[in-house]
């Protein structure tokens, strides 16, 4: 039984990258905010703004624990599910954890081109968005770091060298 579960700051490249490892190791692809939505018919934002972050909190804990279960599966998380509670300890308990580990300049562009709406980043801008990722990255490192494996996706830069990346994590995870 196989289940891979990716974490990493917003803008890392979690679910392209998961999407992508899970079709070339033949295993399905969750995305855990995606999920929140379906099973919640509501949009990650929209919950944010309705109901807030705990309570967001609560739900993505909750739906942590159902997508975890599944077997054979690559699952990629939000960028905040390793910092509350003790998801971090559960998600190296169900599975090989994989942080996906980027410089929050390189974040940071990949954020302002990104669609997503993302509600902790909402209306900020250029130095504003570089000092806020600065920081939280900072917050957010002791737990990414606890992740069984720890790769550097720089590579991930240009989205054609998607192939190195995850040829990178296959020799990393040796699947
Ligand atoms: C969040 C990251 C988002 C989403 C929510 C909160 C965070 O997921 O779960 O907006 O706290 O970093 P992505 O990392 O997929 O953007």
């Amino acid at each position: 039984m196989t289940r891979i579960i990716l974490i990493g700051y917003m803008g890392a490249g979690k679910t392209t990258i998961g999407r992508q490892l899970a079709m070339a190791l033949g295993l399905q692809f969750y995305d855990l905010d995606w999920y929140i939505e379906m099973r919640y018919h509501k949009k990650v934002s929209e919950i944010f703004a309705e109901q807030g972050e705990e309570h967001f909190r609560d739900l993505e804990q909750r739906m942590l624990h159902e997508v975890a279960e599944f077997e054979d599966v690559v699952i990629s998380c939000g960028g905040g599910t390793p910092c509350y509670g003790d998801n971090m300890q559960y998600m190296n308990q169900q599975a090989e954890t994989v942080y996906l580990k980027l410089t929050p300049e390189t974040l940071c562009e990949h954020l302002k081109m990104g669609r997503t709406v993302r509600p902790l980043i909402l209306g900020k801008t250029g130095d504003e968005l570089q000092e806020y990722i600065r920081q939280s990255l900072e917050a957010r490192e002791p737990f990414y770091s606890q992740a069984k494996h720890i790769v550097d996706v720089s590579l991930m830069d240009n989205f054609e060298k998607i192939e190195i990346t995850i040829n990178l994590l296959r020799k990393e995870l040796k699947l």
